[in-house]
This record gives C-alpha cells, structure tokens and sequence, in this order.
C-alpha cells in the first residue's frame, strides 16, 4: 500500500530533500538514467535526479514518432537552460513497427511499454551501464492501473511485475506517493518555469491514446495537427486538459461540391483537480465553432469535429 502525500499537505523542501537522499543512496556511486518526456511528472523526476546525480544523470528524450509538434526541441532548449543535457533516442521505426495494425486499446498501450522498457531502454541501458531507471510513476497511475481501468505504460511493481526480471534494470519512482497537484507544487518548489509545471498533462502512450485505431504515422500525423490547433485555441482557458482525438469511423462529408468520405476528430476538454474524476469545461460556443473552423481548415481529411460533453465516470479523460 502506498501511502499518499496530498497537496495541501506537501512539505516541498522536506520532500525534495528526502527524495534526493533516497535516489542518492540508491544509486550508489553508478550511473542513473531517466527518459523526460517534457510533461509535468518526468520534468519533475529530471530535476530531482539532476539535484541528487548530477551528471551521473543520463537523461534522454525518446522520439517515439507519438510526440507533439516541436516537442523534442522544446524539451531539449528548456532544459539546456536549467542545465540539463538532453539526448534525443530516435526510435521512431521501433514503435510503429511495435503498433502496426494494432487497435484494441489495451493492446497498444502493451505494445509501447513492451517497446519503450524493453526493446529501447533494454538497449539505452545495457550500453550506458547504469542500472537505474528515474521513472515519474504517481499514484493515480498506480490506482487506474490495479483499478483495471487503463493499463498505464509505466506501472510494474504493483501489479506482480519485476522490472529487474522483466527488462534488466532497477526502477525508482519518487513521485509515487504524489497526484498531480502535488507533483506541481514540487515542480514550483524545484524552480521548473510556470510553463513546465503548469502544463496540461500529456499520457505516456502519446498520441496514440488519442487515436482509436490504428495508430499509423499517417493517422497519427492528423491527431497531430489537430491537438496543435486545440492546444493554441484553448491555451488560455482555465482546464485540466484539452484534447484532440481521430475516430476509427469515417463519416459522410462533402468538399468543393463533391462526396468526401472523411475522418472525424473529437474535442475534449477537461474540468478536474487530479484526474481521477472529471467534467467537460463549459466552453463558448464560439469557441468551439473557432476550433471547429480550424481544424476542418487546417487538418487534412477531416470532415466532421464534435465536442465531447459526457463526465469522467464512466469516460476516461485520454479515448484509448
Ligand atoms: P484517464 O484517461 O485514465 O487519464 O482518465 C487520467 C490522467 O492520466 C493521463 N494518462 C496517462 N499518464 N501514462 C501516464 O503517464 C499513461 O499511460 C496514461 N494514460 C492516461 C491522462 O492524460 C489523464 O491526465
């Protein structure tokens, strides 16, 4: 059982300092790594890691073709300037090759664990030498995944999984005890920028938790342009998180007086402390038909956008 540290009763300097401490004493004098993928919690474990190791911190962006546009170099200049080195793994043919013609949603989240701590860090590790990976594992992950509810990409211990069995190597997750709020405030406390802290949360499985679907490059390419277009129309809207996601089903439409038979994407937009329950945000109609205007302008092959009003339960906040 693991006991929750919540929000309001975070102590950040005395978290921080006890988290340093446990990574220090367990790393020992080896070598640690940590994949960031620019989101809250993986910012927040990097920044810690970097605090306890220093350069035995190896902290790697893994382009695994499911990112949003500009992200590895987003990630890469943000950390540079609170001096941390960011290398970028690129291992784009491994995971579409690991999610090709997959669609049941458990399935793929599967294929990209499978993908990400086996095939890409099996490797990354077995070459560096460390035998720690810096993993930014929190509690709601732990409970949606023994819940039964989604299988999280990152979570193995609690459900019988031994990742130095399984995959060769130690995992440490010092967020374990914390929900988002309190990985934010951790973040401030860490002197992460607003911008990194104050994100709107991002899945580990990517964009593929947004595709229903096969999750192809091309697929992926369109759920892509449109959560750009969702993230800059809404970016000033006080939510928890707003999505874009493709649906499987193509639907009747017409273009320049031709049948189109196109793609649909459905907007969700989120209301909720920690994730764990959820409501849509009372959006203006204006600004859903902004974002339904943009994307049917700038996203190829989309003929209908709709916006998603049912609460989490029984939705889930990501589709797959
Ligand atoms: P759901 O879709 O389960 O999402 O209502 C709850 C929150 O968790 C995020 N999410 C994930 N985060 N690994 C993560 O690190 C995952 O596999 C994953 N799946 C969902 C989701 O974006 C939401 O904030």
């Amino acid at each position: 059982m693991i006991k929750e540290i919540k929000a309001n009763k975070l102590n950040t300097a005395q978290f921080i300092s006890q988290k340093v401490n446990e990574i220090k004493n367990a790393v020992g004098k080896g070598l640690a790594i940590n994949a960031l993928s620019g989101g809250v919690d993986s910012s927040v474990v990097t920044m810690l890691g970097h605090k306890a190791l220093g350069k035995r911190l190896k902290t790697v962006f893994i382009q695994n073709g499911l990112m949003r546009q500009g992200e590895p170099e987003r990630v890469v200049s943000l950390f540079k300037k609170l001096g941390v080195k960011v290398e970028i793994v690129d291992a784009r043919r491994e995971f579409f090759a690991a999610l090709k013609g997959i669609t049941d949603p458990e399935e793929k989240r599967e294929a990209i664990t499978q993908t990400f701590y086996k095939k890409v860090f099996g490797r990354i590790v077995k070459k560096s030498g460390a035998r720690f990976l810096l993993q930014g594992t929190i509690l709601t992950d732990v409970d949606e995944t023994i819940a039964g509810i989604k299988r999280q990409h990152n979570v193995f211990e609690q459900i019988g999984i031994n990742p130095q069995k399984a995959f060769g190597y130690r995992i440490l997750e010092p967020l374990i005890q914390l929900r988002k709020d309190g990985v934010r405030k951790a973040g401030r406390a860490l002197g992460l920028p607003n911008e990194v802290f104050n994100r709107i949360p991002f899945p580990g499985p990517a964009l593929s938790a947004r595709v229903i679907g096969e999750a192809n490059p091309q697929r992926i390419e369109t759920v892509r342009k449109a959560t750009a277009v969702v993230e800059k129309l809404l970016k000033g809207v006080k939510a928890f998180q707003y999505m874009a996601i493709l649906h499987k089903d193509r639907v009747t439409g017409m273009r320049a007086g031709r049948r189109d038979f196109g793609q649909q994407i459905e907007i969700r937009c989120w209301d909720s402390i920690d994730a764990r329950v959820a409501t849509p945000t009372k959006l203006p109609f204006a600004t859903l038909q902004k974002l339904a205007n943009e994307i049917l302008r700038n996203v190829p092959g989309i003929v209908s956008v709709t916006y998603n009003i049912a609460t989490k339960p029984p939705s889930t906040i990501e589709a797959v």
